[in-house]
């Protein structure tokens, strides 16, 4: 992608982007002098117009004037320039101006524009017959007018880009069809960007997950046409510095039957998106690696379906786990906690991180509780749920914390093995989930827990159904950058 920094004035032809802010009527003022527009037309267009993107076409202009509006943030200017490339500018291939000069801006408002741009070019129809021509956004060229110094604009672009490109894989994953992104597919996706961007990746295959007792992850699998694959990436720079060591784990469940305790069929096509959590933490160990933050990162993903067979787990079946401890499987749909358990008891015994975090699509109880505007945020340590929170605030992946007092652990007593899987009542679904997963991280005293089943895959702007987000990415980096400031 060629991002040009210049002055307006080089610029001949093409479409020129003018973010303004309704709050900053020096904006309205300034556009009087230099472009000859009216003031007063435009901002009663705005009034008149509850749209934030305006076309001004004349004959010798293509203008889109951006009202930012007055609460300016990453996500606010993500979100409308994302907008304004998927609505207008997707199906033209003309170069781009961004002209930054009436808008009080910083790096960040840049970051987050050219990020918007770039998730605008989505296409989510690769699996039509007839490929809709898109213009790549690869052979144009942008231009950024702003006064910022000119190498924390570099760097923001960088930064910008590297993210943007690393979502749209992610959102491709999460979108990607059952039939057509099996658990070994989704394994390599993981090689391959760990050869490319600098990363370890490790597959134990079914074989190698009964050796070392991955028991919990297997029974998910046992009604599975296909063999399950666990995951390990580990990114690990050269630095004679202690650097700090974390952990992730994300749930890969490519389609969710519910197993025996099978789903309703209404939305059940849904459930391909049930690995939103693996793919957010596979695309942020392509961006760690990518942007070569300076820490220790090891990410896991189990992967299999979760599917109805004759050898399925059935309710009431007692499996064994990773940790030793056995669990009765009450409803066989509450899968994703069996596969992280595992997942979470072999990070932390085999690599001992500072801090562990795990993301997965765990609860429909979480998306009944904050609907599709936040993740759920659990965690035993406050100081890392504040700088989870933080991150959330700052990237526009925003996360509500909940509760997890023991009170809630009696719920999934279990008189005939450790623990079991579920509560048999309605209530409460997402914390009890999350004391599920705390039974089986060994008391580490750095642990959170992001239930992303309503944010992972939804309104995502880019499509007329739900689709993929690329939940977490840019929140857990953002959170992983933090830690190294
Ligand atoms: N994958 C689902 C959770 C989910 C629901 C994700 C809606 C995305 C959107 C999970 O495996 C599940 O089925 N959870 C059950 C657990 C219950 C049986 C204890 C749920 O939340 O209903
Ligand atoms: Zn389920
Ligand atoms: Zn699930």
């Amino acid at each position: 992608m060629k991002i040009q920094l210049k002055q307006l004035n080089t610029f001949k032809e093409g479409i020129l982007i003018i973010p303004i802010s309704e709050k900053a009527k020096v904006g309205y003022n300034k556009i009087k002098k230099n472009l000859g527009i009216d003031s007063k037309l435009l901002e009663s267009i705005f009034y008149a117009n509850s749209d934030q993107i305006i076309k001004f076409y004349s004959s010798s202009e293509k203008i889109f004037f951006i009202d930012c509006g007055t609460a300016i943030n990453f996500n606010s200017i993500l979100q409308v320039f994302k907008k304004l490339y998927f609505n207008h500018l997707r199906n033209n291939s003309e170069d781009i101006c961004i002209d930054f000069s009436y808008l009080q801006h910083d790096a960040l408002i840049v970051q987050a524009a050219i990020n918007g741009l770039i998730l605008g070019t989505y296409e989510i129809g690769s699996y039509k017959s007839k490929n809709q021509k898109i213009t790549n956004l690869d052979e144009r060229k942008i231009q950024i007018v702003s006064k910022l110094d000119k190498s924390i604009l570099k760097e923001a672009c960088r930064q910008a880009i590297a993210t943007a490109k690393t979502q749209l894989r992610v959102m491709d994953l999460v979108n990607a069809p059952s039939n057509k992104l099996l658990p070994t597919q989704m394994a390599n996706w993981a090689v391959q960007s760990g050869k490319k961007n600098g990363f370890n990746v490790t597959v134990f295959d079914k074989e190698k997950c009964q050796k070392i007792g991955l028991h919990s992850f297997l029974a998910v699998n046992r009604g599975s046409e296909f063999p399950p694959q666990f995951v390990i990436m580990e990114y690990k720079p050269k630095s004679k510095k202690k650097i700090p060591k974390i952990g992730l784990v994300g749930k890969g469940v490519t389609f969710d039957t519910g197993g025996l305790s099978i789903k309703g069929h209404q939305n059940m096509h849904y459930m391909k998106s049930d690995m939103g959590g693996a793919a957010a933490v596979m695309g942020t160990m392509e961006l760690t690696a990518k942007l070569q933050l300076p820490l220790h990162l090891i990410a896991i993903t189990p992967i299999t379906d979760n599917c109805v067979d004759a050898t399925a787990t059935k309710p009431g079946d007692i499996i064994d786990s990773y940790a030793g401890k056995t669990i009765e499987v009450i409803d066989t749909d509450a899968e994703g906690r069996l596969i992280m358990a595992d997942a979470l008891a072999y990070l932390n015994k085999n690599y001992k991180p500072d801090t562990l975090i795990d993301v997965a699509t765990l609860t429909g109880s979480t998306v009944r509780t904050l609907g599709y505007h936040a993740g759920g945020l659990f965690s035993n340590n406050q100081i890392l749920a504040n700088q989870l929170l933080q991150a959330g605030q700052k990237t526009g992946e925003r996360l509500w914390q909940l509760p997890i007092w023991d009170d809630y652990l009696s719920d999934i007593h279990s008189d005939v093995a450790d623990i079991k899987n579920f509560s048999g009542r309605p209530l409460a679904g997402a914390i009890i989930a999350a004391k599920f997963l705390e039974f089986f991280i060994d008391n580490h005293p750095s642990w959170a827990h992001l239930d992303i089943a309503g944010v992972a895959f939804g309104n995502s702007g880019l499509s007329k159904d739900k689709s993929a987000t690329a939940f977490g990415v840019h929140l857990l980096v953002n959170f992983l950058q933090s830690l190294s400031k």
